[in-house]
């Protein structure tokens, strides 16, 4: 049996009852089983200042460094904050693609899901993360294409997505995201 390919999925929300966590949540439960995706936490890196990484860079940089270097590929998924990525998220892409060249995502197969309670899914945010993805040098997945709009009506109180379409559709987007790792990142024989 091959062993599933190791996914990073970075949260640009650290909001309690976060809709993107919950997303991601629901990603992590509807995988298909070539896919072993885990929320890599983003909260606790320190604003990114290079002068940090002269001496003693913050241990929790070190080891976000170290966890995005060894996964196989990423999936951001986000929020929209002023038509924009959310500070947070770009925090966390500034802090792995640093210090210079030493870039943890150079090559690793990307895939973006926004979510937003508004009716176009985040559409800013999810461009605006591709934006940094093609100077990092992140093959982003093209299609499907994910923005989950009206979100907020979409789980349960216990924060489970209800809504089947939209579960259906996620399903859809894991499948071709794991073909795209495939495809980018084949398994070495
Ligand atoms: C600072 C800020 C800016 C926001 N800007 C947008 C926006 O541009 N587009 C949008 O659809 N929602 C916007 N929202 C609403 C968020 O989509 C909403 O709060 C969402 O629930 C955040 O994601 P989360 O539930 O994962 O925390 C904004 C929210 C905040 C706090």
């Amino acid at each position: 049996m091959t062993t599933p390919r190791d996914i990073a999925i970075l949260v640009g929300s650290l909001r309690r009852e976060s809709l993107n966590r919950k997303t991601a949540k629901t990603l992590i439960e509807i995988a298909p089983k070539g896919l072993a995706l885990e929320i890599v936490e983003i909260g606790a890196l320190a604003l990114y200042n290079a002068d940090l990484d002269e001496h003693d860079p913050p241990r929790e940089w070190t080891a976000f460094r170290e966890r995005i270097g060894r996964a196989d590929g990423i999936l951001f998924v986000t929020p929209e904050y002023n038509r924009g990525v959310p500070g947070v998220l770009k925090n966390a892409i500034d802090v792995a693609s640093r210090p210079h060249g030493n870039n943890r995502f150079d090559g690793k197969p990307g895939g973006v899901v926004s979510v937003s309670p508004g009716a176009i899914g985040g559409f800013g945010a999810n461009h605006h993360v591709r934006q940094s993805l093609v100077f990092l040098n992140v093959p982003v997945l093209q299609q499907p294409e994910a923005y989950i709009g009206g979100a907020g009506k979409m789980f349960d109180d216990a924060g489970r997505m209800t809504n089947d379409s939209t579960r259906a559709f996620l399903a859809k987007f894991l499948d071709a995201y794991a073909a795209w790792v495939e495809n980018i990142a084949p398994v070495k024989p």
